[in-house]
């Protein structure tokens, strides 16, 4: 946990030790396992996740895209509300990544989305093999309000989250430091947030070797 008054800093470059084995990790087999629509079809907790979540839209599913280096393996698409259930996916034997629904607006039938989203803030606050949460903030537009209710839950849940900025490729650099320096000031509201927050883009690459090594310190 980390005490108000911390600072919140870009992540380090972790060494090459660090960025070797989150290579390894992710250059070996990487499943799909299943899709959880109710707490009761979590599976076994015998092995550590970490998870991905954000608002609708954010680059969930394609982070986990690009950080395994393949393209069809968690469903991506441009409609708010593409992912529905609570995705899992095997990293070897070392633990599960997850990807989550995105909270906010969806679109998709209004029954459904609160099912999906009560689902998923259960699941955010009560797993106890979450080894990590991390939150995706798309960095054009930074923490929005349902970022801080969800970073609230974290909070209160003591699970700690890191912050990861989305589409790094798209904003300009005046834009895209305002952001981060908004950031700064948002995260440190939240004694759940880790110190590192991390900038990435799924479309150049980004930051994806210090998240693979980030989740590999993790699993
Ligand atoms: P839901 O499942 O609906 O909650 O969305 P999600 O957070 O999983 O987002 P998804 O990965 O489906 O991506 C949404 C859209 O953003 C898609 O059109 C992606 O191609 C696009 N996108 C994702 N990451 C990036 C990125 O780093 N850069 C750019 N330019 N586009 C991205
Ligand atoms: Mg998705």
């Amino acid at each position: 946990m980390t005490a108000p008054g911390v600072s919140f800093t870009e992540m380090a470059d972790p060494g090459p030790d660090a960025i070797e084995a989150g290579r390894r990790l992710f250059a070996g087999p990487c499943n799909f396992l299943k899709g959880v629509v109710a707490l009761s079809g979590l599976p076994d907790t015998n092995r550590p996740e970490i998870c991905f979540a954000g608002r609708s839209n954010v680059g969930k599913s394609s982070l986990i895209n690009a950080l395994t280096g393949r393209n069809g393996l968690a469903r991506a698409s441009n409609t708010p509300g593409r992912t529905q259930e609570i995705n899992y996916f095997t990293l070897g034997e070392r633990g599960y990544l997850v990807d989550l629904p995105g909270y906010g607006y969806a679109r998709a039938p209004k029954d459904k989305v609160a099912l999906w989203q009560e689902l998923l803030k259960a699941y955010m606050a009560g797993r106890i093999t979450l080894a990590r949460a991390f939150v995706l903030v798309d960095a054009r537009h930074g923490v929005k309000t349902v970022d801080h209710e969800i970073m609230k839950l974290l909070d209160r849940a003591a699970v700690s989250f890191q912050a990861v900025l989305t589409k790094a490729d798209k904003p300009k650099a005046g834009e895209r430091a305002r952001v981060i320096s908004a950031l700064q000031d948002d995260l440190a509201r939240h004694p759940a947030a880790y110190p590192e927050f991390i900038v990435t883009s799924s479309e150049t690459g980004e930051g994806i070797t210090h998240l693979r090594a980030a989740i590999s310190g993790l699993l």
